[in-house]
């Protein structure tokens, strides 16, 4: 009788702390030091940036680049374009004109140590140097850089992309909580950029547009971007201040359309369930070389901060 195969056991922790650390180290080389001038705006960017986030788009721009076999460094200047971008729109959702908010990544937010206006700078520094890193980004043809820079343009801007997403946010504080809404604003404020990490990853592998593969990570990342956003309103109702390194209990104070607001906490739980083996199913294809994007997917769904 042969021996049924056990499936290798995925270290997600060593992966998240090498891959981290491979994102950090990116980043320190890409941002400007805190002493070229004007010193006060690479302070801001570096305040909120080195200030521990998860880097779970990097990361998941990296795994994907694995999962069609492309593990050079390639893809990494470009993962930190996503995290810019990111720290960009959390800068900016902090802001009291925005959410309105004291704490982020474990410390006080961005306007509260620079004031507004240098907030403000700070977050467009991050989105305009982020353009400039995937258009200088070394190893990847003018095709491949272009196809980045539509990506995170489109991903981060007003129709389908972040910002529109925020909008909707931030109007719908007013409005009734409907599902169409709901689900509207949540694929564009924080699915599209989730969605736009593993393209980056198909991108830098070679795989632009109309392929197979680049159909499939497309497939899991709308899944997980989905999560991702119900277990962050999830985690604003059931998690603490020190867990999370932000205000819980924002959402309900702020009148937010959130998944728990819309289906309650049961079923929104189920649903980021759902999403998960949305997730799966869509990397099945993929076998072992697709076990960090299962492990981070599984991780986007099961954390607490
Ligand atoms: C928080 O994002 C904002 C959302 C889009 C929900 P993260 O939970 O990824 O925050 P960091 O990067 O770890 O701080
Ligand atoms: C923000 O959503 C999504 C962004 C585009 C930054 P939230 O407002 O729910 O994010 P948190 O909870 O403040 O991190
Ligand atoms: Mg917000
Ligand atoms: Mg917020
Ligand atoms: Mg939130």
């Amino acid at each position: 009788m042969s021996a049924t195969p056990t499936p290798t056991q995925f270290d997600l922790s060593g992966y998240l702390a090498l891959q981290g650390e491979r994102v950090q180290a990116a980043l320190e080389r890409l941002i400007p030091a805190e002493t070229v001038e004007p010193a006060v705006i690479h302070r801001a960017m570096r305040y909120s940036l080195f200030a521990g986030g998860k880097r779970v788009r990097p990361i998941l721009a990296i795994a994907a680049a694995e999962a069609l076999g492309e593990t050079s460094d390639v893809v990494l200047a470009p993962a930190c374009a996503l995290e810019m971008v990111h720290t960009y729109s959390l800068i900016h959702d902090d802001l009291p004109a925005l959410d309105n908010d004291d704490l982020r990544r474990g410390r006080p937010t961005n306007h509260k140590v620079f004031g507004d206006a240098m907030a403000i700078l700070a977050g467009d520094a991050l989105s305009t140097i982020a353009f400039q890193v995937v258009a200088q980004a070394e190893g990847l043809s003018v095709e491949q850089r272009l196809a980045l820079v539509e990506e995170l343009s489109v991903a981060s801007g007003t129709v389908g992309g972040m910002i529109g997403g925020q909008v909707h946010d931030l109007e719908g504080e007013k409005q009734a909580p409907t599902a169409e809404l709901l689900h509207r604003i949540h694929r564009a404020k924080t699915g599209a950029l989730l969605r736009a990490s593993v393209r980056f990853g198909a991108i830098a592998a070679g795989k632009l547009a109309a392929s197979e593969e680049h159909a499939a990570l497309s497939r899991y990342g709308e899944a997980v971007g989905l999560a991702f956003q119900i277990v962050d309103d999830l985690l604003d109702i059931e998690s603490t201040p020190e867990q999370l390194g932000k205000t819980p209990g924002k959402d309900a104070a702020q009148h937010k359309i959130t998944f728990p607001a819309v289906y309650g906490v049961e079923a929104s739980r189920r649903m980021a369930g759902e999403q998960l083996q949305a997730a799966h199913a869509a990397v099945a294809p993929f076998g072992e070389r697709a076990a960090a994007l299962r492990a981070i997917a599984d991780l986007i769904v099961h954390r607490n901060s």
